[in-house]
């Protein structure tokens, strides 16, 4: 493939901005385009309908995939077992999907020969370093470019480039948000959202229904292997069906809405608002039955990796060497978290309600305050006199100085 090395492999979602910067890459840089679509649950329209549109536009090459299954399976997995909420709120909706987009933009490169890889990112968000770190983490090889940020495709000249060359796109439909959904969730910026006082209207909102007037509580039981939702309410399901059950059903309950003011990696807070259903619902499952089956310093512990593999995530590090490592740690926690949590979503909130384990290290004979308990409560009286006294020792101390603490 000789000609493969002027080839651009475009990211191309089917919109406005990425349709012009087919015929925008090829007169600004003369390589031909190949646009590449991944469908990871964003929904909207027919793959085929996107491929045609990009032919349309001049793409010489149109590869397009349904990865949703492996969306769920090898990116969504992980960010449960991980329990990721990047500042403690935010399930990491577009941060999983870049990494695997990422992936398909490397294979396109590929296999149609392309040496140049494109991006519809603007110059200040997360997502051109995720694509960007993604893409040279997997090739080092390849070069990347950003018509927005790179070739001064603004979007008035976008609109302008799209009328006079008669492109199959509306130019007049203006949305007052930036969105960008994937199966996992939905991230809402820009327009009224800017001014950090202003509440979120109902428009801004789409997986899920206003939790103020919610329907009649609605009881699920998942089930997990090995850190691995596998069914719901016993019914044996693939990892996308769990999480778009979930979606529909917590979602129709209002639980997943999320409004933060979040560091991104290039230094700027900005505000955002999500929705992520399933994901809230699945995260704190995982997280009630690792609290049944951990072991107590294990489980401590990993809260401090489940912390740092959220910022690596979110910081485009999906296939850095240290993300790498904290994904074998995590695995090997997940041994024994199998088992059933039975939550109510009702009003906004997903409440544990119960949970089951062959795999627990809950022993009810030792916890039980009834009779029939196992625990000698005579060891307890020695443990804390050694557990104590290095404290006691130092209190003693500050008192012989004058420095106890004053009552
Ligand atoms: N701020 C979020 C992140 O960095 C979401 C960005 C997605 N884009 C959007 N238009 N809302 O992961």
């Amino acid at each position: 493939m000789s000609q493969g090395k002027d080839r651009v492999v475009l990211a191309y979602s089917g919109g406005l901005d990425t349709s012009v910067a087919i015929g925008w890459i090829q007169e600004q840089t003369g390589q031909e385009v190949i646009a590449v679509a991944v469908d990871v649950g964003q929904g909207g329209e027919d793959l085929q309908v996107i491929r045609q549109r990009a032919l349309d536009c001049g793409a010489v090459e149109a590869y397009v995939v349904d990865a949703r299954d492996e969306f769920a399976n090898d990116y969504l997995v992980p960010a449960i077992k991980a329990n990721s909420m990047y500042q403690g709120r935010y399930p990491l909706v577009s941060a999983l999907s870049r990494p695997l987009i990422s992936k398909h933009l490397v294979k396109a490169a590929r296999q149609f020969g392309g040496s140049t890889v494109a991006h519809g990112c603007t110059g200040k968000g997360n997502d051109q370093v995720r694509f960007e770190v993604s893409i040279t983490s997997i090739a080092p090889d390849l070069k990347c470019i950003a018509p927005v940020r790179d070739l001064a495709l603004t979007r008035d000249v976008a609109i302008d480039y799209a009328n006079k060359h008669s492109l199959p796109i509306e130019t007049t439909k203006h949305n007052p948000f930036s969105i960008d959904q994937n199966v996992w969730g939905r991230a809402i910026e820009t327009g009224f959202l800017e001014d950090i006082w202003n509440a979120p209207t109902k428009d801004v909102y789409n997986y899920t229904d206003d939790p103020t007037y919610p329907p009649l509580p609605d009881e699920v039981e998942i089930t997990f292997e090995q850190g691995v939702p596998v069914a719901l309410d016993g019914q044996k399901k693939s990892v996308l069906e769990i999480v778009q059950e979930l979606n529909r059903r917590a979602g129709a309950q209002g639980i997943g809405r999320i409004d933060i003011v979040e560091d991104r990696l290039v230094g700027i807070k900005s505000r955002e608002i999500y929705e992520a259903p399933a994901a809230i619902v699945l995260i704190n499952a995982h997280e009630e039955l690792e609290n049944v089956t951990l072991e107590r310093e294990q489980a401590r512990f990993k809260k401090r990796v489940d912390l740092r593999w959220g910022e690596l995530v979110y910081d485009g590090q999906w296939f850095s060497p240290l993300k790498q490592s904290l994904d074998a740690f995590v695995d090997s926690t997940q041994l024994y978290v199998s088992g059933t949590v039975r939550m109510t979503l009702h009003g906004g909130r997903a409440v544990v309600t119960g949970r089951k384990s062959d795999t627990s290290l809950y022993d009810f004979n030792l916890a039980t305050y009834e009779t029939g308990d196992t625990f000698d409560q005579s060891h307890s009286r020695g443990f804390i006199e050694i557990y104590g006294l290095s404290a006691k020792q130092a209190a003693a101390r500050d008192a012989r100085f004058g420095r106890g603490l004053q009552l």
